[in-house]
């Protein structure tokens, strides 16, 4: 598991290594592009909007977003990840937080149009994923919903394959999302897009 400092050695050289993952359709990294496309559709189809993006990494769907308009605020552990974020995004509210200790009390009282997190969520376990999300919950407007990108499979079984055909780089450190076992622990509507045969998104809302 990659710690902060971890992070802020990989800033550098994050999108060059997504980018080697993505265009071989390898995990972890298969379908990357067309996942933050997804969630960038989705928050796009209404103008101007508050966003909250959870470890937005080197801001690479955030940027796109700051650049059409919407108020980004984040949350990042990696202070070099989040200069890098911050230099793309001048104007964007980004704060050092780590979230294994849930939400800062500088966001609390916030309303968002949109929650998005793409490949930040596997570093917590199911159930502190589930109440994680729990407690975005009340920070959306009505209508607002959550949007997450991440390694992620319908069922345990397809994890298990991708697992065996991957084995080489699996990292047994993270938690990958299996939809019908984290639809099982949260209370809310989740839909789930699988995207390419490691990677998908989830759309939560109330
Ligand atoms: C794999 S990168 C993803 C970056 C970006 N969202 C993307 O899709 O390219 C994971 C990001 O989450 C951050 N992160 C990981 N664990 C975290 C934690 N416990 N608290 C806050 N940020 C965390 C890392 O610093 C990093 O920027």
């Amino acid at each position: 598991m990659l710690t902060n400092q971890g992070f802020n050695l990989w800033a550098d050289n994050y999108d060059q290594t997504v980018q080697i993952s993505e265009e071989n359709n390898l995990y972890p990294f298969a379908g990357y592009k067309k996942i933050l496309n997804t969630i960038f559709n989705e928050v796009m189809q209404k103008e101007n909007s508050n966003v909250l993006d959870i470890g937005f990494g080197t801001g690479v769907l955030t940027s796109k977003l700051y650049e059409n308009g919407h108020q980004i605020d984040g949350l990042d552990f990696s202070s070099k990840m989040i200069s890098i974020a911050q230099s793309k995004m001048p104007n964007a509210n980004l704060f050092k937080w780590d979230i294994s200790k849930g939400l800062p009390s500088e966001i609390l009282e916030n309303k968002y149009d949109s929650i998005i997190s793409t490949y930040t969520l596997h570093h917590l376990t199911d159930e502190e994923k589930a109440s994680f999300i729990t407690n975005l919950i009340p920070l959306l407007k009505k209508e607002g919903k959550i949007f997450i990108g991440d390694i992620s499979f319908e069922t345990r079984v397809e994890l298990d394959k991708c697992r065996q055909e991957s084995i080489k780089y699996w990292d047994d450190d993270e938690f990958y999302f299996v939809y019908d076992e984290i639809s099982s622990l949260l209370k809310y509507q989740c839909e789930f897009h699988p995207i390419s045969h490691c990677g998908g998104v989830f759309i939560i809302s109330e």
